[in-house]
């Protein structure tokens, strides 16, 4: 990185800490103290080693082996598809053929039954209740995600080398036992950008395959910046031509054709992660003034950009031919996007005034309301007062921020992205080789050491959606460096989304993080491996 990088959100930062907005949260201290592990910490009759922990689990001594005989039982196509996922992860590992059966009239034995019938409605639309005997595996749900994430602990529940995609010896037994397990925020969520540095289809899949590993239901695709223009726009195909050519250290940049684009929602659908793409504006958007001209105060095109500091562009606000490239591009992307939301960003607007930014959001917003979707920006859009209707992203590491206490008062739902805790594309330490240290640095415990429900001054949980990771990818060029960051943390922050608060200390999910560690060297996923946890 420059020697430049970050400054400008570093001064705003420092702007922050003056003002008393820094927590003081984060120590970026990893003592070794893995070999401390207090053995009593987990109750000897819950099943071990779930993440995100479920809500209730009861261990009963039996258990059962998937063999040859296994065949997966369904009673409606719903069922099918998430039995299909499932198939698709064990036949590689088990070798087994496990046929997915209508079950009707055929009986309960050697099979794992995947019903959406007989679950309590307590546990909503995402839960589910799994039951495990000598016979075989039932979960049950009143919806297909609820299906999805028991199957998600069933996987958890088998010997890690299930993960494999070749065949492994087993024997492949899953614990006897019962959970009942629901969320506690309807919102879990992480962002990924793909602006900074850009990512293929094939990453960004199995981004979507981790996310849907630790149930987490929403992905925050970033898809423009000043590096980087990364969804094709058909009304303004220079965007992507000159835009999205280049990114962060002067690479070759990509795109996404939208045809791609749908390829990714489809997956994330697959897996009940909604899409929620952004197009940040009015700031961060030299990708665009470097496409067009017109889109220009001066009328002139701005040269592509492939450093990282922040704050220095804007789309200008008073020509008329801005709003009509927001309702183009609006229009198009939420023609591509089937879930509810289209977030704009808001976020860093330097060289806007603050009338000038109203003015600008007033519009945007309407103009996302016109294409019938829902607007979500950084938090900074409370400034233009928007329709309560918008949610806000909270961000600044701080928990003070009267101003969006008192719009979640008045109504404004939030979803909790907090730097010091949730931006995972902190450093761990001093050391580490990728990432940036503007929000301090952020260990595994740092990342779950939060509440997402209480984190901010004089909110109501009751208004807060649920927690986001961010991403940001200034310094990340592969996967491997997105999975370096985003393990463990993300896992981390996903069960502080899922589980109770009761069942979030720190010492219990450092045992049960150690346990997945397996699973992930079976995955290949170039985790970190933090000083913090006993890994195998
Ligand atoms: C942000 O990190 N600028 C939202």
């Amino acid at each position: 990185m420059s020697d430049n990088d970050m400054l400008e959100r570093r001064n705003v930062l420092r702007s922050i800490a003056a003002i008393g907005l820094f927590s003081a949260g984060t120590s970026g201290v990893e003592g070794n103290i893995a070999g401390n592990q207090s053995s009593d910490a987990l109750a000897s009759d819950e099943i071990q080693g779930v993440v995100p922990a479920p809500v209730t689990s009861t261990s009963t001594g039996s258990e059962y082996a998937i063999t040859s005989d296994t065949a997966i039982h369904v009673e409606s196509k719903a069922a099918a598809g998430v039995a299909n996922y499932l198939a698709g992860i064990l036949r590689p590992s088990t070798g087994n053929e496990l046929p997915v059966v209508d079950a009707h009239g055929s009986g309960a034995e050697d099979s794992i039954s995947l019903l959406l019938t007989g679950a309590p409605t307590t546990v909503g639309e995402e839960g589910y209740r799994l039951n495990v005997n000598a016979h075989g595996v039932t979960i049950r749900a009143n919806e297909p995600p609820g299906l999805f994430a028991g199957v998600q602990t069933l996987r958890q529940l088998l010997p890690p080398t299930v993960e494999s995609d070749t065949e492994q010896p087993g024997p492949w037994t899953v614990p006897g036992g019962h959970i009942l397990d629901y969320p506690r925020f309807s919102y879990r969520g992480a962002h990924l950008d793909v602006a900074r540095h850009f990512f293929s289809v094939d990453s960004v899949k199995q981004y979507i395959e981790y996310l849907a590993q630790y149930k987490m239901n929403h992905l925050h695709l970033h898809l423009t910046d000043d590096q980087g223009w990364r969804i094709e726009i058909e009304s303004w195909p220079k965007l992507t031509e000159i835009g999205g050519s280049t990114e962060v250290g002067g690479g070759p940049g990509g795109y996404y054709t939208q045809s791609e684009y749908r390829e990714l929602v489809e997956y994330a659908q697959d897996r009940f992660i909604t899409v929620i793409p952004e197009i940040d504006m009015p700031g961060h958007t030299n990708a665009a003034l470097a496409s067009y001209a017109e889109l220009n105060c001066d009328g002139e095109r701005e040269d592509l950009y492939t450093g990282t500091s922040v704050g220095f562009s804007s789309l200008c606000v008073d020509k008329e031919i801005t709003y009509e490239f927001i309702d183009d591009v609006i229009r198009e992307v939420s023609e591509i996007t089937p879930g509810p939301y289209i977030h704009i960003g808001g976020d860093e607007a330097h060289e806007t005034s603050d009338e000038e930014y109203d003015e600008f959001m007033d519009r945007a917003v309407s103009i996302i309301e016109k294409h019938d979707k829902r607007p979500v920006g950084w938090h900074q859009i409370l400034n233009a007062d928007p329709p309560e209707s918008t949610v806000a992203q909270y961000w600044y590491p701080g928990q003070e921020a009267p101003d969006v206490a008192e719009a979640a008062r008045d109504g404004t739902e939030l979803i909790a992205s907090p730097a010091s805790h949730a931006y995972i594309d902190m450093k761990y330490t001093e050391n580490t080789e990728l990432g940036l240290d503007w929000a301090g640095l952020t260990t595994v415990k740092d990342a779950y050491s939060w509440d997402p429900g209480r984190f901010l001054e004089d909110v109501d949980e009751s208004a807060v959606k649920g927690p986001e990771t961010a991403l940001w990818s200034e310094t990340l060029e592969t996967l491997a460096d997105i999975e370096f960051m985003l393990f463990p943390r993300m896992p981390a922050v996903a069960e502080l989304g899922w589980s109770p608060e009761s069942r979030t200390a720190w010492e219990e999910f450092r045992q049960r993080l150690a346990t997945q560690g397996s699973r992930w060297d079976v995955q290949d996923v170039n985790y970190y491996e933090s000083p913090l946890v006993a890994w195998p």
